[in-house]
């Protein structure tokens, strides 16, 4: 199937690795110009690199140093993506995972924090290309956030908090903006095999005092799919929701999950 997207410009936010590389990745085969960013220097060459080898036009990749919570940072790399290919049509918005912990474990600038790093700084963001995607009469937006948007894990109650927030936006947005063909949906990972889920498998172990594979067993027995799915299982799914053949989707939140969440939603 043809996308396309070709010569899109596509700007990701936290994709030097897990699931924004992976979503890069994809628009990159599908020949779009992709622009990633992530605060690692070393990550973020890496990276670039990586998508290099793997594209037909290398010129077709940009990588650069940014903390999407800086709003400095943030509108630099806008800038410069923008000088390097011109203007936005696609933007993926994957982040940092917030600290892992019950409801009762934090005060409220913590959650003003992860408010910040996993809704906020997104809004922001979206708003500034926002009116560049609707003069031109196409554009696409999405969101990785998480299955936690919808069923709240209770060792998770920032991302559970910032998650819906986002959410609640995007769907907003999405009315608001369908005529001229700009779509938003949201894209909810169950547990996809990066640093950050096997990060909170090692904390979630060393406090039942498991091993990671008795952990890892433990997680699959809950998972219809009974594993782990690769980060190009939610990669190809936002390639498709950027490209032109989802045009008709905007407003949705769609998990890929290897069926966990419980539910008809
Ligand atoms: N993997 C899953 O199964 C899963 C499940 C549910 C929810 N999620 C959520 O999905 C999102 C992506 O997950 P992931 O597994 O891909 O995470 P990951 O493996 O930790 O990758 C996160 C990426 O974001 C970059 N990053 C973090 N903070 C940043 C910032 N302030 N500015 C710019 N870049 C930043 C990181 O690079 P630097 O360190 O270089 O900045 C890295 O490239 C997270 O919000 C995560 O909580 C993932």
């Amino acid at each position: 199937m043809d996308l396309g997207i070709k010569n899109k410009v596509a700007l990701l936010t936290g994709a030097s690795s897990g699931l924004g590389f992976a979503s890069a990745e994809v628009l990159l085969q599908e020949g779009a110009k992709v622009a990633i960013c992530s605060r690692n220097a070393a990550k973020v060459e890496a990276a670039v690199q990586r998508l290099k080898e793997r594209a037909s036009n290398p010129e077709q990749v940009f990588g650069m140093v940014a903390d999407y919570n800086d709003a400095a940072q943030a509108t630099a790399f806008v800038k410069a993506t923008q000088e390097k290919f011109g203007s936005i049509d696609i933007l993926v918005c994957s982040s940092g995972g917030p600290a892992p912990g019950t409801a009762t474990q934090f005060e409220a600038a913590q959650y003003q924090q992860a408010m910040q790093n996993n809704c906020l700084s997104f809004i922001d963001l979206t708003l500034s290309l926002v009116p560049a995607m609707r003069g031109k009469k196409w554009g696409r937006i999405v969101y990785i956030t998480s299955s936690a948007a919808v069923q709240p894990v209770p060792s998770l109650v920032l991302s559970n908090v910032a998650r819906t927030s986002l959410h609640a936006f995007a769907k907003s947005l999405s009315v608001e903006i369908a005529h001229d063909s700009v779509t938003v949906n949201c894209v909810m990972p169950g547990k996809l095999n990066t640093d950050r889920i096997m990060d909170l498998v090692r904390i979630s172990a060393g406090k039942r005092g498991a091993t990671l594979q008795e952990e890892m067993s433990q997680d699959f027995s809950k998972i219809p799919a009974g594993r782990y799915g690769q980060p190009r299982e939610l990669g190809t799914l936002v390639g498709f929701l950027c490209s032109d053949c989802a045009s008709y989707i905007t407003g949705s939140a769609i998990a890929v999950d290897g069926g966990a969440i419980a539910g008809l939603r």
